[in-house]
C-alpha cells in the first residue's frame, strides 16, 4: 500500500457498496493484514480525501476494522463502516478545543477521570525538573489539550520555571506567563526559548505580581483583548518560601491574608478570560500547628465567590517533595505517632466562566 496516494475513505466506500457479509469481512481482512504490514501499531497512515492529506493512527484504524470485521449481521457491519468512512473524511470538533470527536477513541492518552495517577515526570525537550515547586508537564499538557485550540492564548499566572510556556509552544497555543522573581521569570524565558517552536507562535514572559498587575495592558501588548485559558500554580501559601519579597504568596502572615490575595488574583484574570473559556487552579493542602489546613478548598471557594463555575475537582498524586526526599522513614514513623497521614495528592480545580 503506498499511503502517499491512498484514498482509504474511497477504499471503505467501496466495500460499503456490498451486500454480502462474507465478501465485506474477506474485504476487511484483506485491508487490515495490507496495513499491518506497512506499518507498525503507534505509526499515522497518510492518506488522501479530496485532494486534501489527512492521517489515522494505525492503531485506531485496526481496532476499529476489528469491530467491524466481528460484527455479526450486515446492517450492523454497514453502521460501522459507514460511522468509520465519516471519521475518516469528516473533521469534528467543539468550541473549546481541537479534539476530533469523530475519532474520540484516538485520544485515549486524555484524560477524562478525576484521577491523575502520573508515574513519572515528563523530561522531554525543554522541561527539566530543576525548579523546586514546578508542576509535571503532563498537567499543562493534559489541560491545554482539552481545553484549548492552537493559536488560543493561555495565561500562567505564577509561571515559576515556564512549564506552562514550554508546553504552550509545543502544542501551538501562544502564552502569557507572569512571575514575580525577575531571575525566575529569566529562567522561564530561557527554558521557553529552548524548545523549538514548529506553530510560529508567541510566547511573553512578565516579571510583575500576579496579584494587582494591569492584566489589560498586557493583554493589549500582545495585540488581544482575552485569553482563552488560565492556569494558575501559586504557592501552597508558605509551604516552599519561594522569596524574600513581600508580595511573594509564600510570605503571607495568615491563612486569611492568603485567600484574599488569591481572591483578588483570580477575580483580576475573570475579566480577561474569554466567556464561557476554563480556568485551572492546581494547588495542594498544609499541615500546620498538629491539624490539617484544607487550603486548596479554601481557594477555590474564593473562585465560587467571583463567579466561576466548577467543573471538576481533580485529584493528582506526588511522589516526595525535595523537601521530604530520604525521609521517608521519618515521616511514617511521624505519621503513625501523630494521626495524621501523609500528603501524597494536590489538587486542579476546574472553573468555567
Ligand atoms: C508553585 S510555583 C509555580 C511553578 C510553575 N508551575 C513551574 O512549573 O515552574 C509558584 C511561583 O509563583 C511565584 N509567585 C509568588 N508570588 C507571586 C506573585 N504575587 N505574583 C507572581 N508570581 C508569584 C513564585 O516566585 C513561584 O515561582
Amino acid at each position: 500500500m503506498n499511503s502517499e496516494f491512498f484514498s482509504l475513505p474511497e477504499t471503505l466506500n467501496v466495500i460499503f457498496q456490498k451486500d454480502n457479509l462474507e465478501a465485506i469481512r474477506c474485504d476487511i481482512d484483506t485491508l487490515q493484514k495490507a496495513i499491518a504490514e506497512s506499518h507498525l501499531p503507534h505509526e499515522d497512515i497518510i492518506y488522501r480525501h479530496q485532494e486534501t492529506e489527512m492521517s489515522v493512527g494505525v492503531a485506531y484504524l485496526l481496532a476499529e476494522l476489528d469491530q467491524i470485521a466481528a460484527t455479526l449481521t450486515l446492517e450492523r457491519t454497514k453502521y460501522y463502516l459507514k460511522r468509520l468512512i465519516k471519521a475518516l473524511e469528516k473533521v469534528k470538533t467543539g468550541k473549546i478545543n481541537d479534539i476530533n470527536l469523530n475519532r474520540w477513541k484516538e485520544y485515549d492518552d486524555i484524560f477524562t477521570d478525576s484521577l491523575w495517577l502520573l508515574d513519572r515526570r515528563d523530561t522531554s525537550g525543554a522541561h527539566n525538573a530543576g525548579y523546586w515547586g514546578n508542576f509535571v508537564p503532563q498537567i499543562p499538557n493534559q489541560l491545554l489539550r482539552r481545553y484549548t485550540k492552537q493559536g488560543d492564548w493561555v495565561l500562567d499566572t505564577f509561571l515559576g520555571s515556564g512549564t506552562t510556556l514550554i508546553e504552550s509552544k509545543r502544542l501551538g497555543r501562544n502564552g502569557i506567563g507572569i512571575e514575580l522573581q525577575p531571575e525566575i521569570a529569566a529562567l522561564a524565558a530561557r527554558n521557553s526559548a529552548m524548545e523549538s517552536n514548529p506553530f510560529d507562535v508567541r510566547t511573553e514572559v512578565v516579571t510583575a505580581n500576579a496579584i494587582d498587575v494591569d492584566y489589560g495592558r498586557i493583554l493589549a501588548q500582545c495585540g488581544i483583548s482575552a485569553v482563552q485559558f488560565i492556569l494558575m500554580h501559586p504557592p501552597y501559601w508558605d509551604i516552599i518560601k519561594f522569596s524574600n519579597d513581600r508580595n511573594d504568596l509564600s510570605n503571607v502572615s495568615t491563612l486569611h491574608d492568603f485567600l484574599t490575595q488569591m481572591g483578588r488574583v483570580a477575580a483580576n484574570v475573570y475579566r480577561v478570560l474569554e466567556k464561557k473559556r476554563f480556568c485551572a487552579l492546581v494547588i495542594g493542602d498544609k499541615y500546620a500547628g498538629g491539624e490539617w489546613i484544607p487550603l486548596a478548598f479554601y481557594t477555590m471557594q474564593e473562585f465560587l465567590k467571583i463567579g466561576y463555575t466548577l467543573k471538576s475537582t481533580i485529584i493528582k498524586n506526588f511522589d516526595e517533595t525535595k523537601g521530604k526526599l530520604n525521609q521517608q522513614e521519618l515521616w511514617r514513623y511521624r505519621a503513625l505517632v501523630g494521626g495524621f497521614y501523609i500528603f501524597k495528592h494536590e489538587y486542579i480545580f476546574l472553573f468555567q466562566k
